[in-house]
């Protein structure tokens, strides 16, 4: 969990061609909850509302010919730079989401949410930027957050949000919540189980009803461990 930062707010700004996507998002369950209590700030903006062209263009067929449509520098740079001088100096993170990007991990989120206050997502659509953008904005790096290859940014960077905002004081109410979870020890996490003890014949593990913390911590550490072994030994 932060601590050091935990009196300076986090602030989230997405430039994206869909806000609603963002909105709908980050207007409901916990995430709402966060951004209603004040717990980190989240600015959306348009990359249309930028467009110099007078009929709103923010993209263009690629150089070199090929399928697809490639988004503008300018309207993308002003949109940025439209909120650049409110970015906390040596604090902020830019990242152009691109599914040929350094991948998000765990430890990625936890680092990130520990040692930056602003961060700014650039959501692409169709081809993706054009890649000059790249030089234009020095500071920003290329992040995706996975093997695969999404329509859009939007998905990315609410992900990325969301594992960074779980590490951010009282999003999540109690803290060992996060801490028990995957990754965090290097390891998956152990199954859990609700009431009725015994459903459709199938009962929880006799150790969980027993009320031995000791012996309960002990299964779960085992169970992690079996887990691990078994889905992702590449974590061990
Ligand atoms: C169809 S993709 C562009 C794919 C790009 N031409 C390529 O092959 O690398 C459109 C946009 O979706 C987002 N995107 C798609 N997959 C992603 C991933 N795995 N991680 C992060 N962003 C992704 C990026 O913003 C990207 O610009």
């Amino acid at each position: 969990m932060i601590s050091s930062l935990a009196s300076e707010t986090p602030h989230f700004y997405f430039l994206t061609l869909f806000p609603d996507v963002i909105h709908a998002y980050l207007n409901s369950s916990m995430m709402k909850r966060a951004i209603d209590k004040g717990f980190f700030k989240v600015t959306v903006l348009n990359i249309r509302d930028f467009t110099n062209s007078p009929h709103k263009k923010v993209d263009d067929t690629p150089y070199g010919g090929g399928a697809g449509m490639v988004l503008m520098c300018q309207p993308v740079l002003d949109a940025f730079r439209s909120i650049e001088g409110d970015l906390r100096q040596g604090r902020t993170k830019v990242l152009m989401t691109s599914p040929a990007g350094a991948v998000f991990q765990h430890e990625t989120a936890k680092h990130f949410a520990e040692t930056v206050l602003d961060f700014v997502f650039f959501c692409g659509h169709y081809e993706g930027f054009d890649a000059r953008l790249l030089e234009l904005i020095p500071q920003m790096q290329e992040i995706s957050i996975g093997d695969f290859v999404l329509t859009g940014g939007e998905l990315p960077a609410l992900a990325m949000l969301d594992a960074m905002a779980r590490f951010i004081p009282n999003v999540v109410k109690e803290a060992s919540s996060v801490e028990n979870d995957s990754f965090y020890n290097g390891l998956l996490d152990f199954p859990h189980y609700t009431k009725p003890a015994v459903y459709e014949g199938i009962a929880v593990p006799d150790v969980l009803l027993s009320g031995h913390h000791g012996a309960i911590d002990a299964w779960r550490s085992a169970e992690s461990l079996k887990k691990t072994q078994l889905v992702r030994p590449d974590l061990l």
